[in-house]
């Protein structure tokens, strides 16, 4: 499937030699062989295969799903030229990077929105090696719930020895089974967890099956790329280990028993496949299979599980820090807003502000005004009988403690708040500019659950 493989605008020499396994040829790039990191990234209205036999008028990266998988390496630069062909403005958001704010791609905030028929040119060096992904942060319940979501993998400096690397893209497709369109939100499901999507897939695909070498060390990467799921990830395999958490290694992994991840989180996993040709591994959502792992013979050389290198995430100074408490509320409010001749619903508050939108020149207040170098403890209060993922842009928390659970403090940009739970995150305001900070369930943005904090 060329079609998924980006295209390298410069000539470059591709050495085909990739991993091991055939699996996922719809995902695998031409290895790098410069240090030039170019790609080019069309948005355009496509058909595609979801449901055997049904085609799905989705929106697309360069004419398929899944999305093309972008290679970056850590410490060198990257430019990706995003050419909108849709009938409506867009803005690319590189989600987990921590990058300057007029490359973070949010429209009015950090860019000019990019207009039909416009290019913009995203230009910036990752500083952290891992899992990350990208998305449009405009018309968010359409864009994304319509396929234009995918992985933004960081190698690492000095690349660690897996015999093969899988990156597993989640969503589940809002979709019938001749493969068109239901509903992507509802109020009424807004106002709730969000609106599910009936078609589980990974890649795109409803539950395949991955060969990957026997007796193997394998890299696999999920994505909750869904505008709305929270997936409780569990494997039959008793020793998979998790290596990282949204996109950033942990000092010792940790056996996976199950995983909460919702919208917008990453989880990457160390396992060994089976020394026996056929045996596999499946990897479950509750107890809906996801996705299996399946041995096969190979020459390869084997290699046990290495360790992850740790990214260079600053250490928050908690002897000086700055406690700011938000709390997350359902607004009592249902009743619709009624502006600029659309519906809009605020169900949501965050510190009893709903996000209201804005424009060009209209640009709220921010909900914190940061000090740059400063560390800030969020004390972050979800005051409500739902979950919800809440991201930062341009940062990294430690997350520190909860009321609910114990932590071993751990990197994330993108901290999952269980009913009635307070966490206390740690941020190293070290990174001048707005940005975003919202709930990652996208109806629960679209509805009030948005807001930013300015570092100067
Ligand atoms: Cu995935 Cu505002 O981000
Ligand atoms: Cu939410």
């Amino acid at each position: 499937m060329e079609n998924s493989v980006l295209n390298r605008r410069n000539f470059i020499k591709s050495s085909m030699a990739i991993a091991i396994v055939g699996a996922l040829p719809q995902l695998i790039l031409a290895k790098q062989s410069s240090t030039e990191f170019d790609y080019e990234l069309i948005i355009a209205p496509a058909d595609v295969n979801i449901v055997p036999g049904g085609s799905t008028p989705a929106l697309s990266f360069n004419g398929g799903y899944p999305s093309p998988v972008i290679r970056a390496k850590q410490h060198q630069p990257v430019r990706i030229r995003v050419i909108n062909q849709l009938k409506e403005p867009t803005t690319i958001h590189w989600h987990g990077l921590r990058i300057p704010i007029d490359m973070d791609g949010v429209p009015f905030l950090s860019q000019m929105p990019i207009m039909p028929g416009d290019t913009f040119d995203y230009e910036f060096t990752p500083p952290d090696a891992g899992t990350f992904w990208y998305h449009p942060h405009m018309n968010s319940i359409e864009q994304l719930g319509k396929g234009l979501v995918g992985a933004l993998i960081v190698e690492e400096a000095e690349k660690p020895d897996f015999d093969a690397d899988l990156v597993l893209c989640m969503k589940n497709w809002h979709i019938k089974d001749d493969g068109s369109f239901t509903a992507l939100t509802s109020p009424q499901n807004a106002f709730r967890m969000g609106t599910p999507g009936r078609i589980m897939t990974i890649n795109g695909e409803m539950h395949p099956t991955y060969d990957v070498p026997a007796g193997g060390a394998i890299r696999i990467r999920f994505l909750n790329v869904d505008n709305t799921l929270v997936y409780d990830v569990n494997s039959t395999d008793p020793d998979a280990q998790i290596i990282a958490i949204d996109g950033n290694p942990i000092e010792q992994p940790i056996t996976l028993e199950n995983h909460l991840m919702a919208p917008g989180m990453r989880l990457d996993l160390g396992v060994m496949s089976s020394k026996e040709v056929g045996k596999s591994i499946t990897f479950k959502h509750k107890n809906k299979p996801l996705v299996t792992l399946r041995s096969v013979a190979s020459t390869a050389t084997f290699h046990s599980l290495p360790a992850l290198p740790l990214n260079p995430i600053p250490e928050p100074d908690l002897n000086n820090a700055e406690t700011i408490k938000f709390a997350f509320e359902w607004n009592a409010n249902i009743t619709p807003i009624h502006k600029d001749g659309k519906v809009n619903y605020n169900f949501w508050t965050m510190n009893r502000r709903s996000w209201e939108g804005m424009s060009k020149g209209n640009i709220p207040a921010p909900l914190a005004q940061l000090e740059r170098g400063k560390t800030y403890l969020f004390e972050l209060s979800n005051l409500t009988q739902y979950h919800h993922p809440i991201h930062i842009h341009g940062h990294t928390f430690t997350v520190l403690k909860s009321n609910k659970k114990a932590i071993t403090p751990f990197h994330s940009d993108t901290v999952l708040l269980g009913k009635n739970e307070t966490v206390i995150a740690a941020l190293v305001a070290d990174n001048p500019g707005r940005w975003m900070y919202h709930c990652h369930i996208i109806e629960h943005l679209k509805t009030g659950f948005m807001g930013y904090v300015e570092v100067s």
